[in-house]
């Protein structure tokens, strides 16, 4: 006999909401308490691009821009140092004279980094060179462009940009135009103090910037042919940036702004899950489709490090590492955003797509170019939304059935869930890959989150049809028992309890649930 088709109707996906459905809310003015704006709001408002003036500071506070560099000590002799910004400008100013090669951004890039020399290799850039270039031959137009935004940086950024600290909430908003600028420069290594991470180092709570690490395979063949996948896509977006052309299509042109807010909620506000009455709300569960495509306009989870954007500058490729390559815009918050503790998230407003990507970890490849036509608010901004929360990683998978770590989760969730407005939530299995979670138990996990924090929920399988099914049909089950959040909270507290005696051959969570609440099980 065939399997039979195992089907349970899910909530219509049209259904779910998505920024449009909140457009007056998102064109209200943008809240200004702990928020830095990097342009003049008035003159944007009439159509004008101005940067803020400010006066720039060096300090543990903020990032510490290359024209800076090195800040005036009052130590130092009074010896003119020479001027890093200005060696940076003379090299990287002879790849906008006439032809180039790879070798030669190597040269300019290593004049200023020298202290790197015998650390650094460029060999996924050369690698890139060989077997890409001829295909997409572009970096003679595109490399003197960088070259151009990159060196403007002075003329663009013209106050200070804050530190996104631990256990602050605080934002910076600023043009697609000046992300582009820090990430030129981000490309071209120009970023003081950031080459080194290592434990005990000045930036050793904040992801890396500096792009040497993606020119840079450990001369492994694989890892050097994905690394090239990657540079595509990066070129491909910063052609589409410093394109002056006059015909460029005004819906997709990045001329708009990119909100990048740290959400800090103090542990004393965090919910109590032992009194929590919510039911669950809405389930569009699928194991088609994805969180990046299908989830455009709803809250867009980024399965992330700790470290935002995780390996997206190495090897790593998977969920945030593709979607930072879609959207490369993203990869700036590492310049700024320090390590998410537990009760933190980054949400992303408005960032564009750039990138059509195919293929998973070591099947990645880059398509070819989005072009992006999704709607954007008064600020210009895409209604487009990421939040960036850091699942716990399980090295031994058997740790997260814990009380403590079940909460730690629920927590994390809540934290990207809360706040307005009260679009779906567009995840799927969050922690379940990389860092080994339980698919069944993060679904319920970010079900209970949603249901406090007010919102419906898309959830993509990545193609596994039977959790789809069961997700859905556990869903159904707490709904139609109108099983509230804390009751829920104790189950699976049971279920910890009964993991850690018989974890050796745990029930399955689900007929565990459906056993506690006496659901019959029926012949599915
Ligand atoms: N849409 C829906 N589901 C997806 C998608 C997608 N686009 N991509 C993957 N999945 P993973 P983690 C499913 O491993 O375990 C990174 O390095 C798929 O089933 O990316 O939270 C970060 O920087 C996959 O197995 O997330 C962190 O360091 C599962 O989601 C670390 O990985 C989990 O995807 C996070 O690991």
């Amino acid at each position: 006999r065939p399997k039979p088709v195992k089907v349970v109707p899910t909530y219509p996906i049209k259904d779910l909401k998505t920024m449009e459905n909140f457009s007056s809310e998102l064109n209200q003015q943008i809240p200004m308490k702990g928020h830095t704006i990097l342009i003049d709001t008035s003159h944007f408002r009439n159509g004008l691009t101005v940067p803020y003036e400010g006066k720039h500071v060096w300090d543990a506070y903020h990032v510490k821009l290359p024209h800076l560099y090195p800040p005036p000590s009052s130590h130092q002799k009074s010896r003119a140092s020479p001027s890093r910004w200005g060696n940076t400008c003379h090299a990287l100013d002879k790849l906008t004279k006439g032809s180039f090669s790879i070798g030669d951004i190597q040269t300019a890039i290593m004049s200023y980094n020298s202290g790197n020399k015998d650390k650094w290799s460029f060999d996924a850039f050369h690698h890139y060179g060989q077997r890409l270039h001829s295909v997409d031959n572009n970096l003679h137009l595109v490399i003197p462009k960088m070259v151009k935004l990159a060196l403007d940086l002075p003329a663009l950024i013209k106050r200070p940009i804050p530190l996104l600290r631990q256990q602050q909430t605080q934002a910076i908003t600023m043009t697609q135009q000046q992300i582009c600028c820090l990430l030129a420069n981000a490309f071209f290594c120009t970023f003081p103090h950031r080459n080194n991470t290592g434990p005990g180092s000045e930036y050793a709570n904040y992801p890396t910037i500096n792009f040497s690490s993606l020119f840079d395979s450990r001369s492994d063949s694989v890892r050097a042919g994905l690394q090239a996948e990657k540079l595509r896509a990066i070129f491909h977006y910063f052609d589409t940036v410093t394109n002056e052309s006059p015909h460029q299509d005004s819906a997709s042109k990045p001329d708009g702004l990119v909100t990048f807010e740290r959400i800090c909620i103090p542990p004393s506000l965090l919910p109590n899950w032992n009194n929590r009455r919510e039911t669950l709300k809405n389930l569009h569960i699928s194991s088609k489709g994805s969180i990046e495509k299908e989830g455009t306009g709803m809250l867009q989870v980024d399965f992330a490090s700790k470290y935002i954007g995780g390996g997206v500058l190495k090897s790593g490729l998977v969920q945030e590492e593709i979607l930072f390559l879609m959207s490369p815009e993203l990869i700036v918050a590492r310049l700024f955003t320090e390590k998410l503790a537990d009760n933190e998230c980054l949400k992303i407003t408005g960032p564009q797509m750039y990138n059509i990507t195919s293929g998973y970890s070591k099947g990645f490849s880059w398509v070819g170019p989005y072009n992006d036509q999704v709607k954007r608010d008064m600020w210009k901004r895409r209604y487009r939304q990421i939040v960036a929360i850091d699942a716990l990683d399980f090295k031994n998978p058997k740790e997260q059935y814990t009380k403590e770590n079940i909460k730690r989760e629920l927590n994390k969730a809540f934290v990207g869930f809360h706040g307005q407005p009260k679009t779906a939530i567009a995840t799927g299995n969050w922690g379940c890959g990389a860092f080994k979670g339980d698919p069944k138990l993060k679904a319920l996990i970010q079900l209970m989150a949603a249901a406090v924090a007010d919102r419906d929920v898309a959830y993509f399988t990545f193609g596994n049809e039977d959790l789809a099914f069961e997700v859905q049909r556990m869903h159904d089950i707490l709904a139609q028992n109108r099983v509230t959040v804390d009751k829920l909270y104790k189950l699976l507290k049971d279920y910890s309890g009964h993991y850690a005696r018989e974890h050796h051959s745990p029930k399955d969570l689900y007929r565990f649930i459906r056993e506690k609440i006496g659901h019959k099980e029926s012949l599915l």
